[in-house]
Protein backbone atom coordinates (compact mmCIF):
# COMPACT_ATOMS: atom_id res chain seq x y z
CA UNK A 1 0.00 0.00 0.00
CA UNK A 2 1.17 3.51 -1.09
CA UNK A 3 -0.76 5.41 1.55
CA UNK A 4 -2.18 4.84 5.02
CA UNK A 5 -5.51 6.68 5.83
CA UNK A 6 -6.12 7.50 8.98
CA UNK A 7 -9.64 8.60 10.59
CA UNK A 8 -9.96 11.04 13.48
CA UNK A 9 -12.07 10.88 16.45
CA UNK A 10 -12.24 14.43 17.83
CA UNK A 11 -10.55 17.30 16.09
CA UNK A 12 -10.00 19.48 19.39
CA UNK A 13 -6.73 20.49 20.93
CA UNK A 14 -5.00 17.20 20.43
CA UNK A 15 -7.11 16.19 17.05
CA UNK A 16 -6.23 19.66 15.80
CA UNK A 17 -2.41 18.78 16.47
CA UNK A 18 -2.51 15.50 15.05
CA UNK A 19 -3.72 16.94 11.77
CA UNK A 20 -0.88 19.61 11.72
CA UNK A 21 1.68 17.31 12.60
CA UNK A 22 0.70 14.61 10.36
CA UNK A 23 0.67 17.57 7.16
CA UNK A 24 3.95 19.41 8.44
CA UNK A 25 5.94 16.12 9.00
CA UNK A 26 4.86 14.52 6.42
CA UNK A 27 7.97 14.05 4.86
CA UNK A 28 9.61 12.72 7.92
CA UNK A 29 6.58 10.19 8.26
CA UNK A 30 7.15 9.50 4.83
CA UNK A 31 10.51 8.59 5.36
CA UNK A 32 9.92 6.30 8.27
CA UNK A 33 7.40 4.15 6.98
CA UNK A 34 7.67 4.33 4.00
CA UNK A 35 4.48 5.94 1.97
CA UNK A 36 2.34 8.17 2.55
CA UNK A 37 -0.02 9.40 5.21
CA UNK A 38 -3.32 10.97 5.13
CA UNK A 39 -6.39 12.26 7.17
CA UNK A 40 -9.57 10.47 5.31
CA UNK A 41 -12.30 11.63 7.71
CA UNK A 42 -12.59 13.16 10.99
CA UNK A 43 -15.68 12.88 13.29
CA UNK A 44 -16.66 16.18 15.46
CA UNK A 45 -19.71 17.25 16.92
CA UNK A 46 -20.37 20.96 15.76
CA UNK A 47 -19.71 21.15 11.87
CA UNK A 48 -20.08 24.98 12.05
CA UNK A 49 -17.31 25.32 14.25
CA UNK A 50 -14.68 27.52 13.61
CA UNK A 51 -11.19 25.58 13.20
CA UNK A 52 -7.40 26.29 13.11
CA UNK A 53 -6.81 23.46 10.61
CA UNK A 54 -5.81 22.47 6.84
CA UNK A 55 -8.68 20.67 5.99
CA UNK A 56 -11.48 20.18 3.09
CA UNK A 57 -14.78 20.40 4.65
CA UNK A 58 -15.73 17.23 2.78
CA UNK A 59 -13.75 15.37 5.25
CA UNK A 60 -16.04 16.58 8.35
CA UNK A 61 -18.25 14.17 9.72
CA UNK A 62 -21.04 13.90 12.59
CA UNK A 63 -21.48 10.12 11.55
CA UNK A 64 -19.27 7.87 13.81
CA UNK A 65 -19.66 5.42 10.91
CA UNK A 66 -18.10 7.24 8.56
CA UNK A 67 -14.67 6.87 10.83
CA UNK A 68 -14.60 3.25 12.65
CA UNK A 69 -17.29 1.51 9.74
CA UNK A 70 -15.23 3.15 6.58
CA UNK A 71 -13.70 0.85 4.55
CA UNK A 72 -10.84 3.43 3.43
CA UNK A 73 -9.76 3.70 7.14
CA UNK A 74 -6.69 1.76 8.16
CA UNK A 75 -5.86 3.04 11.80
CA UNK A 76 -8.57 4.92 13.90
CA UNK A 77 -7.27 7.82 16.42
CA UNK A 78 -9.11 8.15 19.26
CA UNK A 79 -9.38 11.82 20.65
CA UNK A 80 -12.82 12.50 21.73
CA UNK A 81 -12.10 12.07 25.11
CA UNK A 82 -14.52 10.56 27.73
CA UNK A 83 -15.48 7.08 28.97
CA UNK A 84 -18.53 5.48 27.29
CA UNK A 85 -18.59 6.52 23.40
CA UNK A 86 -14.80 6.31 23.19
CA UNK A 87 -15.17 3.12 24.67
CA UNK A 88 -17.84 2.38 22.26
CA UNK A 89 -15.81 3.48 19.31
CA UNK A 90 -12.49 2.36 20.49
CA UNK A 91 -14.10 -1.96 20.43
CA UNK A 92 -16.08 -1.07 17.15
CA UNK A 93 -13.54 -0.07 15.50
CA UNK A 94 -11.16 -3.04 16.79
CA UNK A 95 -13.85 -5.38 15.82
CA UNK A 96 -13.56 -4.02 12.40
CA UNK A 97 -10.19 -4.80 12.52
CA UNK A 98 -8.86 -1.31 12.48
CA UNK A 99 -5.74 -0.71 14.48
CA UNK A 100 -6.51 2.57 17.16
CA UNK A 101 -4.14 5.10 18.79
CA UNK A 102 -5.89 6.73 21.73
CA UNK A 103 -4.93 10.07 24.22
CA UNK A 104 -7.41 8.76 26.43
CA UNK A 105 -6.45 8.03 30.06
CA UNK A 106 -9.82 7.98 31.50
CA UNK A 107 -11.02 5.45 29.69
CA UNK A 108 -7.30 3.31 29.45
CA UNK A 109 -7.07 3.55 33.15
CA UNK A 110 -10.91 1.69 33.93
CA UNK A 111 -11.18 -0.22 30.63
CA UNK A 112 -7.71 -0.86 29.49
CA UNK A 113 -7.57 -4.29 29.63
CA UNK A 114 -10.76 -5.30 28.27
CA UNK A 115 -9.46 -2.98 25.46
CA UNK A 116 -6.48 -4.39 25.10
CA UNK A 117 -7.84 -7.68 25.00
CA UNK A 118 -9.93 -6.83 22.13
CA UNK A 119 -6.83 -5.45 20.08
CA UNK A 120 -5.17 -8.78 20.56
CA UNK A 121 -8.26 -10.80 19.91
CA UNK A 122 -8.58 -8.88 16.65
CA UNK A 123 -4.99 -8.56 15.65
CA UNK A 124 -5.19 -5.35 15.74
CA UNK A 125 -2.92 -2.67 17.65
CA UNK A 126 -4.12 -0.54 20.12
CA UNK A 127 -1.49 2.31 21.23
CA UNK A 128 -1.91 4.99 24.08
CA UNK A 129 1.34 6.84 24.61
CA UNK A 130 -0.24 10.50 25.07
CA UNK A 131 -2.37 9.00 28.15
CA UNK A 132 0.24 9.69 30.25
CA UNK A 133 2.75 12.63 30.33
CA UNK A 134 1.79 14.15 27.46
CA UNK A 135 4.96 14.23 25.01
CA UNK A 136 7.21 11.89 27.52
CA UNK A 137 7.75 8.68 25.80
CA UNK A 138 7.34 7.31 29.44
CA UNK A 139 4.95 4.07 28.75
CA UNK A 140 7.26 2.80 25.94
CA UNK A 141 10.62 3.38 28.21
CA UNK A 142 8.77 1.63 30.91
CA UNK A 143 7.94 -1.64 29.30
CA UNK A 144 10.62 -1.81 26.70
CA UNK A 145 13.53 0.52 28.05
CA UNK A 146 13.49 -0.61 31.47
CA UNK A 147 11.68 -4.07 30.73
CA UNK A 148 14.43 -6.24 31.93
CA UNK A 149 14.56 -4.82 35.48
CA UNK A 150 12.51 -4.89 38.71
CA UNK A 151 11.09 -1.49 38.88
CA UNK A 152 9.93 -0.51 42.85
CA UNK A 153 9.32 2.85 42.73
CA UNK A 154 7.19 5.87 40.51
CA UNK A 155 6.76 9.06 41.55
CA UNK A 156 5.83 11.80 39.18
CA UNK A 157 3.96 15.11 38.35
CA UNK A 158 1.79 13.95 35.61
CA UNK A 159 -0.60 16.79 35.64
CA UNK A 160 0.07 19.38 33.58
CA UNK A 161 -2.76 21.58 34.79
CA UNK A 162 -2.59 21.83 38.44
CA UNK A 163 1.65 21.77 37.94
CA UNK A 164 0.99 25.21 35.62
CA UNK A 165 -1.43 26.39 38.37
CA UNK A 166 1.11 26.00 41.16
CA UNK A 167 3.89 27.51 39.36
CA UNK A 168 2.01 30.72 38.62
CA UNK A 169 0.60 30.72 42.40
CA UNK A 170 3.80 30.84 43.50
CA UNK A 171 6.10 32.61 41.17
CA UNK A 172 3.65 35.19 40.53
CA UNK A 173 1.30 35.24 43.29
CA UNK A 174 -1.68 34.50 41.22
CA UNK A 175 -4.94 33.14 42.27
CA UNK A 176 -5.72 29.93 41.60
CA UNK A 177 -8.91 30.66 39.70
CA UNK A 178 -7.44 33.11 37.29
CA UNK A 179 -4.30 30.77 36.66
CA UNK A 180 -7.15 27.56 35.90
CA UNK A 181 -8.67 30.16 33.12
CA UNK A 182 -5.33 30.45 31.65
CA UNK A 183 -4.92 26.55 31.50
CA UNK A 184 -7.57 25.94 29.94
CA UNK A 185 -7.18 28.46 27.68
CA UNK A 186 -3.84 27.17 26.75
CA UNK A 187 -5.38 23.68 26.02
CA UNK A 188 -3.84 21.68 29.26
CA UNK A 189 -7.04 21.57 31.16
CA UNK A 190 -9.93 18.55 30.43
CA UNK A 191 -13.18 19.48 28.85
CA UNK A 192 -14.44 19.18 32.95
CA UNK A 193 -11.30 20.54 34.80
CA UNK A 194 -12.47 18.99 37.63
CA UNK A 195 -10.29 15.85 37.23
CA UNK A 196 -7.37 17.80 36.76
CA UNK A 197 -7.51 20.00 40.13
CA UNK A 198 -9.20 17.27 42.18
CA UNK A 199 -6.48 14.76 41.47
CA UNK A 200 -7.87 12.23 39.29
CA UNK A 201 -6.57 12.59 35.94
CA UNK A 202 -2.93 12.17 37.73
CA UNK A 203 -4.38 9.21 39.97
CA UNK A 204 -5.53 7.70 36.69
CA UNK A 205 -2.31 8.46 35.12
CA UNK A 206 -0.62 6.68 38.13
CA UNK A 207 -2.74 3.70 37.59
CA UNK A 208 -1.92 3.03 33.86
CA UNK A 209 2.00 4.16 35.35
CA UNK A 210 1.63 1.47 38.00
CA UNK A 211 -0.13 -1.45 35.69
CA UNK A 212 2.70 -0.93 33.51
CA UNK A 213 6.01 -0.62 36.12
CA UNK A 214 5.06 -2.88 38.29
CA UNK A 215 3.40 -5.83 35.81
CA UNK A 216 0.12 -5.86 38.33
CA UNK A 217 -3.42 -5.16 38.11
CA UNK A 218 -3.97 -2.06 39.67
CA UNK A 219 -7.30 0.19 39.95
CA UNK A 220 -8.43 3.52 40.91
CA UNK A 221 -9.74 2.30 44.21
CA UNK A 222 -5.90 1.20 45.03
CA UNK A 223 -4.80 5.02 44.79
CA UNK A 224 -5.53 7.52 47.80
CA UNK A 225 -6.28 11.09 46.11
CA UNK A 226 -6.01 14.51 47.08
CA UNK A 227 -6.46 17.39 44.63
CA UNK A 228 -5.21 21.06 44.94
CA UNK A 229 -8.34 22.77 45.53
CA UNK A 230 -7.13 22.77 49.33
CA UNK A 231 -4.04 24.58 48.79
CA UNK A 232 -4.22 28.39 49.30
CA UNK A 233 -2.03 31.61 48.98
CA UNK A 234 -0.89 31.30 52.62
CA UNK A 235 0.06 27.29 51.97
CA UNK A 236 2.04 28.56 49.17
CA UNK A 237 3.50 31.73 51.00
CA UNK A 238 4.66 29.24 54.33
CA UNK A 239 5.86 26.77 52.23
CA UNK A 240 8.05 29.12 50.21
CA UNK A 241 9.77 30.92 53.13
CA UNK A 242 10.94 27.36 54.92
CA UNK A 243 12.17 26.51 51.59
CA UNK A 244 9.93 24.52 49.83
CA UNK A 245 7.84 24.15 47.07
CA UNK A 246 4.08 22.28 46.57
CA UNK A 247 3.95 19.90 44.21
CA UNK A 248 0.95 17.31 42.89
CA UNK A 249 2.78 14.19 43.95
CA UNK A 250 1.69 10.70 42.34
CA UNK A 251 3.67 8.17 44.07
CA UNK A 252 3.61 4.31 43.30
CA UNK A 253 5.89 2.35 45.25
CA UNK A 254 5.47 -1.87 45.51
CA UNK A 255 7.77 -3.68 48.37
CA UNK A 256 7.26 -7.54 48.27
CA UNK A 257 4.56 -8.31 45.96
CA UNK A 258 2.00 -5.57 47.35
CA UNK A 259 2.09 -1.66 45.57
CA UNK A 260 0.99 1.83 47.58
CA UNK A 261 -0.48 4.60 45.51
CA UNK A 262 -1.43 8.10 46.37
CA UNK A 263 -1.87 11.70 44.56
CA UNK A 264 -1.16 14.38 46.84
CA UNK A 265 0.15 18.05 47.49
CA UNK A 266 3.00 17.49 48.35
CA UNK A 267 5.87 19.67 50.25
CA UNK A 268 9.03 19.15 48.20
CA UNK A 269 12.55 20.73 49.20
CA UNK A 270 12.98 23.86 46.83
CA UNK A 271 16.69 21.72 45.78
CA UNK A 272 14.89 18.28 44.96
CA UNK A 273 14.93 18.05 40.98
CA UNK A 274 10.96 17.43 40.58
CA UNK A 275 10.47 21.29 42.77
CA UNK A 276 12.29 22.68 39.63
CA UNK A 277 9.67 20.95 37.16
CA UNK A 278 7.36 23.99 36.05
CA UNK A 279 4.32 25.30 33.72
CA UNK A 280 2.90 22.36 32.52
CA UNK A 281 5.67 20.27 32.08
CA UNK A 282 5.71 16.81 33.92
CA UNK A 283 8.49 14.65 35.46
CA UNK A 284 8.39 10.51 36.16
CA UNK A 285 10.95 9.48 38.75
CA UNK A 286 11.49 5.30 38.27
CA UNK A 287 13.41 3.41 40.31
CA UNK A 288 14.72 0.02 39.48
CA UNK A 289 16.62 -2.22 41.38
CA UNK A 290 19.26 -2.99 38.69
CA UNK A 291 19.52 0.44 36.66
CA UNK A 292 18.70 2.72 39.88
CA UNK A 293 17.43 6.10 39.70
CA UNK A 294 15.92 7.38 35.98
CA UNK A 295 14.05 10.49 35.57
CA UNK A 296 12.24 11.59 32.57
CA UNK A 297 10.99 15.09 31.82
CA UNK A 298 9.17 16.94 29.48
CA UNK A 299 6.24 18.39 28.24
CA UNK A 300 2.95 16.54 29.63
CA UNK A 301 -0.19 18.77 28.21
CA UNK A 302 -0.95 20.95 25.28
CA UNK A 303 -1.04 20.24 21.40
CA UNK A 304 1.63 19.34 19.76
CA UNK A 305 3.49 17.35 22.69
CA UNK A 306 0.45 15.22 22.96
CA UNK A 307 0.10 15.17 19.12
CA UNK A 308 3.82 14.13 18.87
CA UNK A 309 3.06 11.14 21.08
CA UNK A 310 0.06 10.39 19.25
CA UNK A 311 1.33 10.80 15.69
CA UNK A 312 5.08 8.35 17.17
CA UNK A 313 2.11 5.65 18.11
CA UNK A 314 0.51 5.90 14.26
CA UNK A 315 4.03 5.53 13.37
CA UNK A 316 4.37 2.35 15.39
CA UNK A 317 1.53 0.96 13.87
CA UNK A 318 2.52 1.38 10.61
CA UNK A 319 5.62 0.01 11.21
CA UNK A 320 4.03 -3.35 12.20
CA UNK A 321 1.20 -2.93 9.16
CA UNK A 322 4.22 -3.31 7.50
CA UNK A 323 5.76 -5.96 9.20
CA UNK A 324 2.79 -8.14 9.56
CA UNK A 325 3.08 -7.97 13.65
CA UNK A 326 -0.17 -5.42 14.51
CA UNK A 327 -1.52 -7.17 17.86
CA UNK A 328 1.62 -8.71 18.59
CA UNK A 329 3.18 -5.38 20.84
CA UNK A 330 -0.02 -4.30 22.47
CA UNK A 331 1.67 -2.73 25.75
CA UNK A 332 0.12 -5.08 28.22
CA UNK A 333 1.69 -6.80 31.15
CA UNK A 334 2.64 -9.88 30.35
CA UNK A 335 3.29 -11.61 33.38
CA UNK A 336 0.50 -10.17 35.67
CA UNK A 337 0.64 -10.60 39.24
CA UNK A 338 -2.52 -10.39 41.91
CA UNK A 339 -2.46 -7.91 44.64
CA UNK A 340 -1.35 -9.37 47.80
CA UNK A 341 -4.65 -8.41 49.05
CA UNK A 342 -6.84 -10.33 46.72
CA UNK A 343 -4.65 -13.07 46.69
CA UNK A 344 -5.42 -13.70 50.51
P1 LIG B 1 -11.12 18.84 23.26
O1 LIG B 1 -12.31 19.05 24.15
O2 LIG B 1 -10.30 20.00 22.88
O3 LIG B 1 -11.60 18.14 21.90
C1 LIG B 1 -12.55 17.13 21.85
C2 LIG B 1 -12.95 16.93 20.40
O4 LIG B 1 -13.82 15.79 20.31
C3 LIG B 1 -13.74 18.09 19.79
O5 LIG B 1 -13.30 18.27 18.45
C4 LIG B 1 -15.19 17.63 19.81
O6 LIG B 1 -15.94 18.11 18.70
C5 LIG B 1 -15.03 16.15 19.65
N1 LIG B 1 -16.09 15.39 20.32
C6 LIG B 1 -16.28 15.22 21.64
N2 LIG B 1 -17.32 14.41 21.87
C7 LIG B 1 -17.80 14.07 20.66
C8 LIG B 1 -18.86 13.26 20.22
N3 LIG B 1 -19.66 12.65 21.07
N4 LIG B 1 -19.07 13.11 18.88
C9 LIG B 1 -18.28 13.74 18.00
N5 LIG B 1 -17.23 14.52 18.36
C10 LIG B 1 -17.00 14.67 19.67
O7 LIG B 1 -10.23 17.71 23.97
P2 LIG B 1 -8.66 17.51 23.88
O8 LIG B 1 -8.26 17.52 22.47
O9 LIG B 1 -7.97 18.41 24.84
O10 LIG B 1 -8.50 16.04 24.51
C11 LIG B 1 -8.84 14.90 23.76
C12 LIG B 1 -8.33 13.67 24.50
O11 LIG B 1 -6.92 13.74 24.67
C13 LIG B 1 -8.92 13.49 25.91
O12 LIG B 1 -9.02 12.12 26.17
C14 LIG B 1 -7.83 14.10 26.79
O13 LIG B 1 -7.83 13.59 28.10
C15 LIG B 1 -6.58 13.64 26.05
N6 LIG B 1 -5.37 14.41 26.29
C16 LIG B 1 -5.41 15.77 26.19
C17 LIG B 1 -4.24 16.50 26.36
C18 LIG B 1 -4.23 17.98 26.25
O14 LIG B 1 -3.16 18.57 26.52
N7 LIG B 1 -5.30 18.63 25.89
C19 LIG B 1 -2.98 15.82 26.66
C20 LIG B 1 -3.04 14.38 26.72
C21 LIG B 1 -4.22 13.72 26.55
P3 LIG B 1 -16.24 19.67 18.45
O15 LIG B 1 -14.91 20.27 18.08
O16 LIG B 1 -17.18 19.69 17.30
O17 LIG B 1 -16.78 20.22 19.73
N1 LIG C 1 -5.43 17.69 31.48
C1 LIG C 1 -4.23 16.94 31.36
C2 LIG C 1 -3.13 17.63 32.11
C3 LIG C 1 -3.86 16.79 29.91
O1 LIG C 1 -3.29 18.80 32.45
O2 LIG C 1 -2.11 17.00 32.38
C4 LIG C 1 -2.68 15.88 29.70
O3 LIG C 1 -2.99 14.56 30.03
Amino acid sequence: KDCVSVGLLGLGTVGSGVVHMIDSHQKELQQRVGCQVKVAKVLVRDMDKERNVDLDDSVLTQNPDDVINNPDVDVVIEVIGGIDQAKEFILASLNNQKHVVTANKDLMAIHGRELLTAAVENESDLFYEASVAGGIPILRSLVEGLSSDRITKLMGIVNGTTNYILTKMTKNNVPYESVLKEAQDLGFAEADPTADVEGLDAARKMVILGTLGFSMKVGLDDVKVEGITRVDEDDIAYSKKLGYTIKLLGIASSTNGSIELSVQPTLLPSRHPLAAVNDEYNAVYVYGEAVGETMFYGPGAGQLPTATAVVSDLVAVIKNMRLGVNGKSVILPQHERKLKEDEE
